[in-house]
């Protein structure tokens, strides 16, 4: 896809058709203007549950709640016209029951206008993946590192190397056949991410696993260099906009203080321009 090409939002089966093709480009969005930067280079734009760590100041995404999703899901919207939006389904909002995953991706989608969500999980999600495609809901899965089972997978480590592959493996198998049209593998060692890529009929979108994954995704804050708590080896900043940031309101703050601003140009005379 060119920059400037006009192109209507692609549909999930668009992006299933792209398995094997040009690389599928895509990052979390949270806010209007970033929506609308990344509009006409995107495939697809992710609301990311990160926007709970990356916004919020959460310590993890367990504190994201469907209000969250459902106001950022808006404002993203509103800044997108080619890119197609998916919608993460935040921690406990999908994991009880099928029925209460059901209604809260339906909620999701009605009340952001959606094309798809994401939820996290292989095998143990695959029914429930199944039930939301037959019902009418698009689902991106998410495997490898999943950081809604923090608790659980005991930190942010790679996930699926040595004996650990298989079972990534049959996650992605897993998802794969219950119907999603793609999946995010996370923290996945690049020759497995090679292996699931080549073995199933979705697309995988890597981040922190291989080049040779049907497309790539970052969290945007982490890439512009905005979110600088940590930085994961598998970011890379393309920018480092929160160094330039805090050194554009040093220089604010010393201009105030030494009353270089406001300047004349910046002020209004006491008498209207004739
Ligand atoms: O919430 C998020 O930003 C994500 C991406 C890291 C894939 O799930």
């Amino acid at each position: 896809m060119s920059a400037t090409a006009k192109k209507r939002a692609p549909l999930p089966d668009d992006i299933r058709a792209r398995k094997g093709g040009e690389p599928l480009v895509s990052l979390t969005a949270y806010t209007t203007p970033m929506a609308q930067m990344m509009d006409a280079h995107c495939d697809f734009v992710l609301v990311g549950d990160s926007v709970g760590m990356v916004l919020h100041g959460l310590p993890s995404t367990l504190g994201v709640t469907m209000e969250m999703m459902i106001l950022h899901g808006q404002a993203v919207a509103r800044g997108l016209t080619q890119a197609m939006m998916v919608v993460d389904m935040p921690f406990g909002s999908y994991e009880a029951s099928r029925e209460v995953a059901f209604e809260n991706a339906a909620r999701l989608m009605r009340e952001t206008g959606a094309g798809a969500v994401k939820l996290e999980g292989g095998v143990g999600m695959a029914e429930t993946i199944a039930f939301l495609v037959q019902r009418g809901i698009p689902v991106m899965a998410h495997i490898g590192l999943t950081p809604q089972s923090i608790n659980t997978l005991g930190g942010y480590k790679v996930q699926g190397r040595g004996a650990a592959g298989e079972a990534l493996m049959a996650d992605a198998r897993a998802v794969a056949e219950a119907g999603a049209f793609a999946v995010v593998l996370e923290k996945v060692p690049q020759g497995l991410a090679d292996r699931i890529t080549a073995d199933i009929a979705i697309p995988t979108i890597g981040i922190g696993a291989s080049a040779g994954c049907d497309g790539q995704i970052l969290v945007v804050d982490d890439m512009l260099g905005l979110f600088t708590a940590f930085k994961a080896k598998f970011v890379k900043r393309f920018a480092n906009l929160g160094e330039q940031g805090e050194a554009a309101i040093a220089d604010y703050a010393r201009a105030v203080r030494a009353r270089e601003f406001p300047a004349a140009e910046h002020v209004f005379a006491d008498e209207a321009p004739k």
